[in-house]
């Protein structure tokens, strides 16, 4: 409401509108234009966060801290513009997790579904639902939702990866439910080959019947994501926009690898200038291999490996690479698809 009142009706009505408060009602004529803008108005902002900054402040958490005591030792990403959120854009939690040789992370179980995406490190292990896997860098590892998961470091190295959560999703649904497991860790009799044998090869157990919408397969390696985008920069022409790039799928399905959270590993050229770009779901990048920079909002991101950048919903930005890049990324895409809300611009 910009137009200038006379003083008597502005009186009027905000008495008016002190009345309907007391009934816990309000004037929809005085919030229209922020409720329904005519494109996303996010307080998402663009942000990097550089591992040579955060891997300091992770080693003295742990030295702070147990894994044990912490139930999980993450430092929380926090977009600068979700302060206090515990989100790294609108709808997703993200952090760094820390885990110290010799540390279990105990077992529970939630309906938000997670991903890891492994940074530094090799060896330790995530257990779901009595499968086990070992990660290494550059894996991506799923934990579905209200499954049991618990975490251990076998090796003789730190590790880090990369959490990321539907939290805020599941919280606007008010659909929040959590419980500790009765062990610190699960009794786990499959591993990971188990898991990519059965379900890795295009292939599925012939009475496997899904008994939920995320991917079966729960540990991508980095080898053979890695090998495909080698393959695809030989032989296939690359988008302008985002290079050679690769979706997660349900092997089962075709479809996303999670029901609630797209995910997406890339490979830019050396010298790659990539052209404007803009999607509504904000996305989370983590970089895997190379350097470049994303260009977004009048900022330059310059990125480099183990390094998490985040492009807010309808923000143009062009990423562009020194060295080939690799970049593993997520965003809430499922379900802005799944409603018809899903827009990109190039
Ligand atoms: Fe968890």
């Amino acid at each position: 409401m910009s137009a200038v009142l006379q003083p008597e009706v502005a009186a009027e009505r905000k008495a008016f509108y002190a009345k309907l408060d007391k009934l816990s009602s309000a004037p929809l004529w005085e919030v229209l234009h922020d409720l329904i803008t005519p494109t996303p108005n996010t307080p998402c902002k663009p942000h990097l966060w550089k591992w040579d900054q955060m891997w300091p402040y992770l080693q003295e958490a742990g030295r702070l801290i147990t894994a044990k005591e912490a139930e999980r030792r993450v430092l929380v990403l926090e977009n600068p513009g979700l302060r206090g959120r515990s989100a790294i854009t609108h709808s997703l939690y993200a952090g760094l997790q820390l885990i110290l040789p010799g540390e279990i992370a105990p077992a529970h179980r939630h309906s938000q579904s997670a991903l890891r995406f492994i940074l530094y490190g090799s060896g330790a292990y995530t257990a779901v639902d009595g499968e086990k896997v070992t990660m290494n860098v550059g894996d991506f590892v799923i934990t579905p939702s209200w499954t049991f998961h618990d975490h251990g470091n076998a090796s003789k190295e730190p590790m880090v990866w990369l959490d990321g959560l539907d939290v805020q999703i599941v919280e606007l649904l008010d659909a929040q439910f959590m419980e500790k497991g009765s062990r610190e860790a699960q009794h786990t009799d499959r591993t990971g080959s188990d898991n990519l044998a059965l379900f890795g090869n295009t292939m599925k157990p012939v009475q496997y019947r899904a008994q939920s919408r995320t991917s079966p397969l729960f540990w991508y390696p980095y080898e053979r994501t890695r090998e495909a985008l080698s393959q695809m920069k030989d032989g296939h022409e690359m988008h302008p926009c985002w290079g050679h790039k690769l979706q997660y799928t349900n092997p089962v399905t075709g479809d996303w690898a999670m029901p609630t959270i797209g995910t997406f590993m890339q490979l830019l050229p050396a010298g790659f200038r990539g052209k404007s770009y803009r999607s509504t779901d904000s996305t989370v990048y983590a970089v895997v291999e190379g350097k470049g920079r994303c260009l977004v909002n009048g900022e330059t991101l310059a990125f480099g490996p183990k390094d998490v950048f985040v492009c807010p919903s309808w923000m143009s930005y062009r990423l562009e690479a020194d060295d080939e890049a690799v970049l593993f990324s997520f965003s809430d895409r499922p379900v802005q698809q799944a409603l018809d809300l899903w827009r990109e611009a190039f």
